[in-house]
């Protein structure tokens, strides 16, 4: 008889975003002529820089020549590509990391999802709240979390990020093995500083606990003085893995291509207590279970660190984050109190009442999609989050129907 995997039967019934979209779509159905604004999932909605698109091109011809074509590529990634990112988003800002410690995927959400298959299921894992759903979810699978009670998951170690503590958590009470981190903070935007994020470097380290940074959204960094890696924090090489994506930044969410970190220093322990280094593992597995990115995309992505591709990249953010600024003054008006938007495109915003009665009332009203703050953990609730990744005018247009709504 085959049997299944009862941890699945534990996770809430659709992951958020498919939710969400589902009931979008029912509206649409429901409400044809309405013209929906998506603020809701972070997906970006400009073109590729044109940096990229003429790489991507030139790429796709090699192909098509039996001189230039390629087959099964590297599957850490094209060394140009690797290269690349070392010196440009590492080793430019004092980040000691090198190409060879760079893995190259088709996403931060598989990255972040697959490497805890590397650790055992009796580890103790943190996880703050509000989160990305995937961090919580991809425990839940592997079986290191009890049932779902009370909008919790028992057996886990929630880090409360409230405006209390600023949206930013404290270090946890009890001793815990894993932790995840995802500054510029996606849901709430919110960021953390140097020395904050230092604290969290000695805590792994006095407790021999290792860190998954998410720095996903680390080029919505306008703050000079925040830290866009965690390897800009000294000795952050031994206890984290960091991952990064060109989703965001280059508009790469349907072109797919990310990367994760891994420092040669980073280590696990095992049943005796010695420590194994990560590295050579995730390099079996992604050798594995991965097939790598293609050269084209690859080369797309190479380009977005050409002087031209730089610019480009660099304007397309600051479109975004135009958009962020529109929705923080919006919302500063008609006296919403907010966090986020000044250096992610997030704006996390206190809906004074139920976020999923919010999320109904912004669709059926406004027509503007948000996501409800509940739906990334029991802390988001009352809560919601809108994302600037969306045209000048449709942002324009769906403040200015959110005011209307108002009166
Ligand atoms: C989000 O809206 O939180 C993100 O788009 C999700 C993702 O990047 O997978």
């Amino acid at each position: 008889m085959i049997t299944i995997n009862e941890n699945y039967l534990k996770l809430q019934a659709s992951y958020l975003f498919s939710n969400i979209a589902k009931r979008v779509t029912a509206f649409q159905q429901a409400h044809p002529e309405k013209d929906i604004i998506r603020l809701g999932i972070g997906d970006v909605t400009r073109a590729l820089p044109p940096a990229c698109i003429a790489a991507f091109h030139k790429a796709v011809d090699e192909m098509g020549t039996d001189s230039s074509f390629r087959g099964y590529g590297p599957e850490q990634g094209y060394g140009f590509l690797r290269e690349a990112i070392a010196k440009h988003d590492f080793q430019a800002r004092g980040a000691e990391i090198s190409a060879d410690e760079i893995f190259i995927s088709d996403g931060a959400k598989c990255d972040t999802g697959n490497i805890q298959e590397l650790f055992t299921q009796d580890i103790k894992v943190a996880i703050p709240d509000p989160v990305y759903p995937v961090y919580l979810d991809t425990n839940v699978m592997a079986g290191r979390t009890g049932n779902f009670v009370d909008g919790r998951y028992q057996g886990l170690v929630y880090l409360d990020s409230t405006k209390a503590n600023n949206f930013v958590p404290a270090l946890p009470s009890e001793d815990v093995d894993l932790i995840y981190l995802c500054f510029p903070n996606n849901p709430t935007g919110s960021t953390i500083t140097k020395d904050e994020l230092s604290l969290w470097v000695k805590y792994a380290k006095e407790k021999k606990a290792l860190i998954l940074f998410d720095a996903a959204y680390e080029a919505f960094i306008r703050d000079e003085s925040l830290p866009h890696s965690i390897y800009e924090i000294e000795g952050a090489r031994e206890v984290a893995i960091e991952f990064r994506s060109f989703s965001k930044s280059a508009g790469f969410t349907g072109t797919r291509c990310a990367y994760t970190v891994v420092p040669k220093e980073c280590a696990a322990f095992d049943s005796q207590g010695n420590r194994q280094f990560i590295h050579p593992l995730w390099n079996r597995r992604h050798c594995t279970k991965f097939n790598g990115v293609s050269y084209p995309v690859q080369r797309a992505a190479e380009a977005i660190y050409s002087e031209e591709g730089q610019a480009e990249t660099k304007e397309l953010i600051a479109s975004y984050m135009r958009n962020a600024d529109l929705i923080r003054q919006e919302m500063a008006t008609l006296g919403y109190d907010f966090v986020g938007g000044e250096n992610a495109p997030y704006i996390w915003i206190d809906a004074k009442g139920d976020s999923w009665e919010f999320f109904d009332m912004l669709l059926n009203k406004a027509g503007v999609v948000c996501t409800p703050g509940a739906g990334f953990g029991k802390c988001g609730e009352g809560y919601i989050r809108l994302s600037a990744f969306n045209s000048q005018a449709n942002v324009e247009k769906a403040m200015a129907r959110i005011r209307e709504m108002g009166k």
